[in-house]
C-alpha cells in the first residue's frame, strides 16, 4: 500500500476530482496576475471550491509570487496538500539557449544536459516544480511550426537528447535536490507527423512507423525516469491521443512500465468533443481518465463531470484514485509535503537567474549549435574589412524563439552588439527591410551603407512568431520582402554572407544564389549575437551539423534522410530513365541533408576498418575509422555511423544513424574513432511486429553526413 493511501482516504470525491485539474495563475489568490473569476473563467465553470483543491498551476513563475500562491492555498486546502507548479521551460528559463533544433544540431548531449541543468536551477530557484520539456516529437515535415522544438528526424538522435534533457532537468536526487526539477515528456504520440505539417492535424500512420521512428525518444525519456508525459492533441490511428487505451495504458504504462502522471495538453480533454469521439464534456472526461490521463489541462470535463459519472456508475471510483495517488506521489517525489516551497528563494533567485555563469554556456551551446551551409572563401570576415550588417535581424533581439516565455528581447545579445563586442567599435548598420514588407527607401539606405563596406553580412529570417505553436506555413522561403532586399544587395557585386535567424529548415532558394557565405544561426538564444560575432570572425569554428533535411523544395516536402527504398529507385547515373520514382521538376533529394555541416578546416577519413565481417549473436563488431584534420584551424567534427539492412522481411531504411562522435582535431591532427554494433542494434519489427534481427547481409556507412560516406559489409550470422 501506498504511504500516501491515508492522505487519499481523507479525500473526499470532489476534493480528489479537484486533484487532477491544472489550472493557469490568473485563478489562483495571491497570484501577482490573480483575476476574478468572471468572463472567459467563469465560462470554464470553474468555482472557488476547485480551485481550493486544485492539484497543480500552469505558468506560474516567480519565487516570492509562487510562495505567495503556495502560502495562500496551504490556508484555504482542507488537508494542506501543495500545489504543484507547472511551466514550458523549454530551452531555458530566462538563460534562454537555441532552440532545441539548433541543440541538435550541436551533436554534443553534454551541452544539451548542462543546458537543461542550468534551465532547471533557474527554474526550481523561482518555485517552478516541473518543466513540460523535453519536447522529442520526431520531425520531417519542415512546414510545421513545432519543428524547432525537437532536436529533427532521427530517432536515435532525439532519444539521446531526450536522456540528455531528462538528467539535465531531473538530476538524481528530486527529492533532496532543489536544483532539479521533473521533467514531462511530450507530446505523446507523432504530434510531429501532422498531416500537411498543420498543427493540430490528424496523425496516420502505420504501427510499424510509429514502432520503429516515432516512439524511441519518448522511449528513452521514460527509460531515464522521467516524471511525467503530455499527451498530444492528435488522432494516433483515429484515437485521439488523450483517449487513446492503446497507446496509453498499452504501451506506455503496460509495456514500458510508466507509473508516473500524465497530462492531458493544454485542453485537449475538451477537443475529444470537435475530434468526433465524445458527444458532450462528460464521455470526453470518462474516455480521458478510462486512457489514463491523470491531469486535465485548462478545461472542466473533469471537475464538472467526474462526480456524477462515479456516482451513476460509469466510472470506478478507483480510477480517480489510481490518478490522485499518483499526483500525490510526485508531490512526494518532489519533497513537497516537507517543504512546499521547495527551491523557490527570491533572494537566490537574483543572485543565479540569468548569472554571468549561464550566459557563458548559452553562448557555447549557440557555438555549436549554428551551421555553415556555404562558404566560398568569404569567410571568416577579418578584422580589417569594413563590414555592413545589413537586414531586420541585423540589430533585433527577436532571436530567442517562440518558447521562451521568461526570455527577455532586452537581455538578448543582437548581431550588432555581437560585432561591437568583437570589433570594439559600432560596424554599420541598416534594417534593410521589416521581415514582410519593405520600402524603396529602405532598400536605398542599405545600398548607400553596403557601398562604404567590403563585405556585407546580410541578417535576414523569420520573426518568433512564424514557426512554434500554430505557427504551420505552405511556403517556407523567406518572405519576399528580404528575398528583395537580398536582390538589390547583389547588385553592390560585393562578397555577402547571410545569416538566418529562424526556427525550421527553409527552403532557401533566393538565398542561396545571392550569398557566398550562408549560416544557419536558427534562434541561438541570449547570447547569440556574441556567440555569431566569434564564428564568423573564426575566434572559433563552425561544428553544427542538420539534424533535419533542408528541402529543394516545398514540394518534396517530407525529405528525410532514412526514408525506404522503392522497387522503382531513382539511380542518379542514369537521368534520362523516366518510369522511376522521382520528381520531373525537383531532384529527390534535400538541398542539404541530414548531418552536414561546413567548418573553417577540413577533414579526410580513412575507409573504415571492421574488426570482422561475421557478426556473430553475442559478439561486438568494432568499427574504427581514423579522422585527419588536414586544414589549418582546430576544428571539431562529428562522425557519423550508419547501417543499412540490405535484406530484411519488410522494406529497411536505406540507411540509420547508429552511433556518432564529435571530436576535436588540431591542425594536422589524426584520430581513432571506434563504434561498436551488436546484433541488438540491428533488430527491427518483423510482419507480425515482433522486434528481432535476421541473419544476412548488412552495410556499415561511416562519413561526415548521411550522403558523403564510405562503407563495408558485414554479415550477421
Ligand atoms: C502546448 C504544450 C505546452 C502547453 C502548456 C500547449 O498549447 O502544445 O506544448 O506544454 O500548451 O503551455
Amino acid at each position: 500500500m501506498s504511504k500516501l493511501q491515508p492522505l487519499l482516504d481523507q479525500m473526499t470525491l470532489q476534493e480528489k476530482i479537484d486533484q487532477l485539474v491544472q489550472l493557469a495563475t490568473p485563478f489562483f489568490k495571491g497570484a501577482k496576475d490573480a483575476g476574478e473569476i468572471t468572463g472567459p473563467m467563469l465560462s470554464m465553470n470553474i468555482k472557488e471550491g476547485n480551485i481550493q483543491n486544485a492539484g497543480s498551476v500552469l505558468g506560474a513563475s516567480g519565487a516570492a509570487n509562487i510562495r505567495a500562491i503556495q502560502a495562500k492555498h496551504l490556508e484555504e486546502n482542507r488537508l494542506n496538500i501543495p500545489l504543484l507548479f507547472m511551466s514550458d521551460v523549454v530551452h531555458g528559463y530566462k538563460t534562454i539557449f537555441p532552440i532545441p533544433l539548433a541543440i541538435g544540431c550541436s551533436w554534443n548531449t553534454d551541452l544539451a544536459e548542462e543546458s537543461a541543468r542550468i534551465a532547471a536551477k533557474e527554474s526550481a530557484v523561482s518555485g517552478i516544480h516541473v518543466t513540460f520539456a523535453p519536447m522529442v516529437d520526431l520531425v520531417r515535415d519542415p512546414r510545421w511550426g513545432r519543428v524547432m522544438e525537437s532536436t529533427g528526424e532521427d530517432p536515435y538522435l532525439n532519444g539521446e537528447f531526450a536522456k540528455a534533457q531528462v538528467r539535465g532537468f531531473q538530476g538524481d536526487q528530486l527529492k533532496e535536490s532543489k536544483e532539479h526539477v521533473a521533467a514531462c515528456v511530450k507530446h505523446f504520440a507523432a504530434y510531429g507527423a501532422a498531416e500537411g505539417g498543420r498543427d493540430y492535424n490528424t496523425v496516420n500512420m502505420s504501427d510499424r512507423q510509429l514502432q520503429e521512428m516515432y516512439l524511441p525518444a519518448y522511449k528513452a525519456a521514460i527509460d531515464e525516469d522521467c516524471r511525467m508525459v503530455m499527451s498530444s492533441f492528435n488522432t494516433v490511428d483515429g484515437i485521439p491521443a488523450t483517449a487513446n487505451q492503446h497507446l496509453m495504458n498499452g504501451i506506455l504504462r503496460q509495456e514500458w512500465g510508466f507509473d508516473g502522471v500524465m497530462i492531458s495538453d493544454w485542453g485537449a480533454v475538451k477537443e475529444l468533443i470537435p475530434h468526433g469521439v465524445a458527444a458532450d464534456k462528460a464521455e470526453a472526461a470518462a474516455k480521458a481518465l478510462r486512457a489514463g490521463t491523470d491531469i486535465e489541462m485548462m478545461t472542466d470535463c473533469y471537475t464538472s463531470h467526474l462526480q456524477e459519472l462515479v456516482e451513476t456508475g460509469v466510472i470506478e471510483e478507483s480510477l480517480i484514485d489510481q490518478s490522485v495517488l499518483r499526483i500525490l506521489q510526485l508531490k512526494d517525489d518532489l519533497g513537497l509535503f516537507e517543504n512546499p516551497y521547495r527551491g523557490a528563494d527570491p533572494e537566490l533567485e537574483k543572485q543565479i537567474v540569468l548569472s554571468e555563469q549561464h550566459r557563458k554556456v548559452a553562448k557555447q551551446v549557440a557555438l555549436e549549435s549554428c551551421v555553415l551551409l556555404k562558404n566560398e572563401q568569404v569567410l571568416p570576415l577579418t578584422k580589417t574589412q569594413k563590414v555592413a550588417l545589413i537586414g531586420p535581424f541585423a540589430d533585433s533581439g527577436d532571436i530567442l524563439g517562440q518558447w521562451s516565455w521568461q526570455g527577455s528581447k532586452e537581455d538578448a545579445v543582437t548581431l550588432r552588439q555581437g560585432f561591437a563586442n568583437q570589433l570594439q567599435q559600432e560596424p554599420f548598420v541598416a534594417k534593410g527591410s521589416e521581415i514582410e514588407a519593405i520600402t524603396a527607401a529602405f532598400v536605398e539606405e542599405a545600398l548607400i551603407i553596403g557601398e562604404q563596406a567590403d563585405v556585407l553580412v546580410v541578417a535576414l529570417g523569420e520573426d518568433a512568431t512564424m514557426s512554434g505553436e500554430a505557427g504551420s506555413l505552405t511556403d517556407i522561403q523567406l518572405p519576399e520582402a528580404q528575398l528583395t532586399l537580398l536582390e538589390n544587395l547583389a547588385t553592390l557585386n560585393k562578397p555577402i554572407v547571410t545569416v538566418i535567424f529562424n526556427g525550421r529548415p527553409l527552403d532557401l532558394h533566393g538565398v542561396i544564389e545571392h550569398s557566398d557565405a550562408v549560416v544557419e544561426a536558427w534562434f541561438p538564444g541570449t547570447e547569440g549575437g556574441n556567440a555569431l560575432a566569434d564564428l564568423l570572425y573564426g575566434e572559433q569554428n563552425f561544428s553544427g551539423k542538420l539534424t533535419m533535411s533542408f528541402p529543394n523544395r516545398v514540394g518534396q516536402i517530407p525529405v528525410y534522410y532514412n526514408h525506404y527504398n522503392t522497387g522503382r529507385p531513382k539511380d542518379a547515373a542514369d537521368a534520362q530513365v523516366r518510369y522511376v520514382s522521382q520528381y520531373l521538376d525537383s531532384p529527390n533529394g534535400p538541398l542539404f541533408p541530414f548531418g552536414y555541416g561546413l567548418s573553417y578546416t577540413t577533414f579526410s577519413y580513412q575507409e573504415p576498418v571492421l574488426s570482422t565481417h561475421q557478426l556473430t549473436k553475442d559478439e561486438t563488431l568494432t568499427i574504427t575509422v581514423k579522422v585527419k584534420n588536414t586544414g589549418h584551424t582546430s576544428g571539431k567534427e562529428t562522425v557519423q555511423l550508419y547501417v543499412q539492412d540490405l535484406v530484411g522481411e519488410v522494406v529497411r531504411p536505406v540507411k540509420e544513424l547508429k552511433a556518432f562522435e564529435k571530436v576535436s582535431l588540431q591542425p594536422g591532427e589524426e584520430k581513432e574513432v571506434q563504434f561498436t554494433l551488436t546484433e541488438a542494434q540491428l533488430r527491427y519489427f518483423h510482419a507480425d511486429m515482433s522486434y528481432s534481427s535476421d541473419p544476412g547481409s548488412f552495410k556499415v556507412l561511416v562519413g561526415p553526413n548521411s550522403q558523403e560516406t564510405a562503407s563495408q559489409l558485414f554479415t550477421l550470422v
